[in-house]
């Protein structure tokens, strides 16, 4: 005998009722492409350890992003893929004006009204080592230089007309000096700051290291990135960027740390959270797929479900020119 206080199919047996048990409900607004711009102008190269990804060259870009946007694209996240050749200890191709991530910025903002251009900001893709930050002797972060210049990146990439700046390098008191930053070249009512704040040292960000050229030339990360086990140090870094200025909370990356994701949206119940399903999932998801384990499509939506029920609004994900396909 099924006890009345065991029932549970009637709530969601006709299907105009399931949308009203999902916390939110995915839609084409959801979703922000990490797209790589590389200094080679008239290059569109696929990258191979992701699959359908690109390191697109500017003199590419237009044509790249018109049929996305048509379709509902509305945000973009830019990752500069210098030149070996222009790499140096200060990672000054971060910002030179001819440098990729400038020039993306101005023609995306002036080809696409209504496209948000949001800009990765860390050193590791243009120093010669390939760490975040500037390095002491003795191969620690010095952590003062680091914010200086990490703060220097993003208000130019926001003077070039980025409407949201994200510092993914894990400096201590980034978010800080980078929103006095853009408070003092007047640009804080227009460009939002993204917390990179639970950053985990992960296995996952393989393939984005081999598709933006940017893994370290020695040692790891595991001294600025958080230890993947602590949920304390996550939680410390969410409530600290929260009171440095973020105006959005991150968690990454995604499927592994939902339950950091959820911290996020108890912790910071009034900003918007954003996941990002990082460059490891993106390819494991996929393989699977081509390998039979599960149909594509429904493990890419259920993946994004997933986390939105974690607590997110914003997901930043490979996927997205599908799910601009998907949600039609
Ligand atoms: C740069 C940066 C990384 C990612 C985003 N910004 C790599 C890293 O920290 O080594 C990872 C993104 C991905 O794997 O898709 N600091
Ligand atoms: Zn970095």
């Amino acid at each position: 005998m099924v006890e009345i206080d065991s029932l549970l199919h009637a709530g969601y047996h006709n299907p105009v009722q399931r949308p009203w048990q999902v916390e939110r409900t995915l839609t084409k607004g959801t979703f922000m492409y990490p797209i790589f711009i590389t200094d080679e102008d008239d290059a569109l190269i696929p990258i191979a350890s992701m699959p359908n990804q690109y390191r697109i060259g500017i003199n590419q870009l237009e044509a790249f992003i018109v049929p996305l946007f048509a379709k509902g694209l509305r945000a973009v996240m830019l990752f500069g893929v210098p030149n070996d050749s222009v790499k140096d200890e200060f990672g000054t191709a971060a910002d030179s004006p001819n440098g990729p991530v400038i020039q993306a910025i101005k023609l995306l903002k002036s080809k696409f009204s209504g496209l948000l251009v949001s800009c990765d900001v860390c050193l590791c893709e243009y120093t010669s080592h390939g760490h975040c930050g500037y390095l002491n002797a003795d191969h620690t972060i010095d952590n003062t230089a680091s914010v200086k210049r990490i703060a220097e990146v993003a208000v130019n990439y926001a003077k070039a007309g980025a409407d949201n700046v994200a510092p993914s390098d894990m400096m201590d008191g980034r978010m800080r000096a980078i929103k006095q930053g853009l408070l003092d070249a007047g640009l804080s009512h227009r460009v939002s700051l993204m917390a990179y704040s639970a950053k985990y040292a992960s296995a996952l960000y393989g393939p984005f290291r081999d598709a933006a050229c940017s893994g370290a030339q020695f040692g790891d990360r595991s001294a600025y990135q958080l230890p993947p086990g602590s949920r304390g140090l996550g939680r410390r870094a969410i409530e600290r960027d929260m009171r440095e200025g973020a105006d959005i909370i991150m968690v990454k990356p995604a499927m592994f740390y939902l339950d950091i994701i959820r911290d996020a949206k108890e912790l910071a119940p009034d900003h918007p959270i954003a996941a990002y399903q990082v460059s490891g999932e993106y390819a494991m998801i996929h393989h699977a797929a081509t390998a039979g384990v599960f149909d594509l499509k429904t493990a890419v939506l259920e993946s994004m479900t997933s986390l939105q029920r974690a607590g997110c609004n914003l997901i930043l994900t490979y996927f997205t020119p599908e799910l601009l396909e998907w949600l039609d």
